[in-house]
């Protein structure tokens, strides 16, 4: 096992009618900005739990923070932010919004030029004001983690940043407060949390069992427990909380911590999504029946072992039981109504083309955190997924 420092602090409040406690949580003098999204916190009541669980407390609000959250939203958020000396920023969403609102945190107390630099320069994130989340969708992990990603409208980029100052103080996680939402983001949730443990887990074998038999056991619960949600009729407690906690757990660092990371499947994908729209987890299970493809031969030992013990494929040659791996995962996507091919949403080889241009004008040494995917393999897993 590789040496590792693991931290976080983030506290976890999960369960029925949890979001009543919040004032437990917050400095009675605090001056808060409540963040959120489009509006779906309006229409499923989470909006007035939040507000009644605040009574007496200076709440302002800042609504309208985008699916991928945009830069120049937020700015307008880090303005208001100044002008009214809030001191703590109370995001009540799902990804977006508690990636926006870390942002914020950061680009408020940020001292140079341009905020966009804590993106695209990845400059220090020097202090930040404290942050609290109550979630609404299980997906990103953001909610126990200390990262973001930010997307500028003007340029078409989505690029992500990270400090500890940006960890939550505590993260509300009510299962009950996402039977609101759509079935697609149910199996965006399924999804993005299945490929983020997958970026942690299929990489080279480090003998470290701990970790991969955590990652083993969240991927089979997401499909057991997501396929079981993402079916339901009416939505079942245990069901979406299952999924809920999967998904806080795939993406807090415990199961990355000491083993070999990827992101690559992140990386290419963000690109998708900054050219063509495209939701975050479907972009990444577009791209990574490609990337398994791809590494088939120099990933073998970590697709047999995912092979046999999520999918329970033992028979076969190795390449027949990998190839079976393969298949398994991208019909799970499939399943839960995902479309795993470019040309399903419109994407060419044009695109590829600006995705590589764009890649080697950043002079990537390699795509992700190793050297196993260069700029000419994303393209080739680009291209198997036409
Ligand atoms: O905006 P509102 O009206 O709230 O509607 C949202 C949005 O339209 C809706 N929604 C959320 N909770 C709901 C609900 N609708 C009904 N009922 C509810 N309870 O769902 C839509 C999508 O929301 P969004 O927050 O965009 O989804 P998600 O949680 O999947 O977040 C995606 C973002 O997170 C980033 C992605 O890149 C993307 O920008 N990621 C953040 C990571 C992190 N911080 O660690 C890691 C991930 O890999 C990911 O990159
Ligand atoms: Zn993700």
């Amino acid at each position: 096992m590789n040496n590792f420092d693991f931290y976080n602090p983030v506290k976890i409040l999960f369960g029925k009618g949890k979001i009543s406690e919040l004032n437990k949580h917050i400095p009675a003098d605090a001056k808060i900005l409540v963040t959120y999204g489009g509006g779906s916190i309006k229409k499923n009541g989470v909006y007035d739990q939040v507000m009644a669980a605040l009574d007496g407390y200076n709440v302002k609000e800042f609504g309208g923070i985008e699916p991928n959250p945009h830069f120049e939203t937020l700015m307008k958020a880090v303005e208001f932010v100044k002008a009214e000396e809030i001191d703590f920023l109370l995001a009540v969403g799902g990804g977006s919004v508690l990636d926006g609102t870390k942002f914020i945190a950061a680009a408020s107390c940020y001292k140079g030029e341009d905020a966009w630099d804590i993106l695209a320069k990845r400059a220090r994130v020097e202090s930040a004001i404290d942050l609290g989340a109550v979630l609404t969708l299980a997906a990103t992990g953001s909610e126990m983690n200390s990262g973001g990603v930010i997307t500028k409208v003007a340029t078409k980029e989505k690029l992500a940043f990270g400090s500890p100052l940006l960890f939550p103080k505590f993260s509300i996680l009510d299962p009950e407060v996402t039977y609101s939402l759509p079935k697609r983001q149910i199996a965006n949730g399924i999804a993005d949390a299945f490929v983020h443990v997958m970026e942690q887990y299929l990489t080279y074998p480090v003998n470290s069992p701990v970790q991969d038999r955590f990652a083993e056991g969240l991927l089979m619960t997401l499909i057991e427990e997501g396929t079981k949600a993402y079916n339901s009729e009416t939505p079942n407690y245990d069901e979406y909380a299952n999924v809920m906690w999967a998904a806080t757990m795939a993406l807090n660092g415990l199961i990355g911590a000491g083993v070999q990371s990827d992101w690559a499947t992140h990386m290419i994908g963000h690109e998708l999504t900054a050219f063509h729209g495209i939701d975050h987890a479907v972009t990444l299970a577009i791209v990574l029946p490609g990337l398994m493809t791809h590494l088939k031969d120099k990933r073998n030992v970590k697709l047999l072992q995912y092979a046999e013990r999520v999918w329970k494929i033992t028979e076969g040659s190795e390449e027949e039981r990998i190839a079976m791996a393969i298949v398994k995962t991208e019909d799970f996507f499939n399943r839960i109504g995902i479309q795993t091919r470019l040309s399903q949403h419109k994407v060419g080889r044009a695109t590829i083309d600006t995705i590589i241009k764009r890649f080697t004008d950043r002079q990537l040494p390699s795509i992700g955190m190793l050297p196993d995917v260069k700029i000419e393999d994303a393209e080739k897993i680009l291209v198997d997924r036409l």
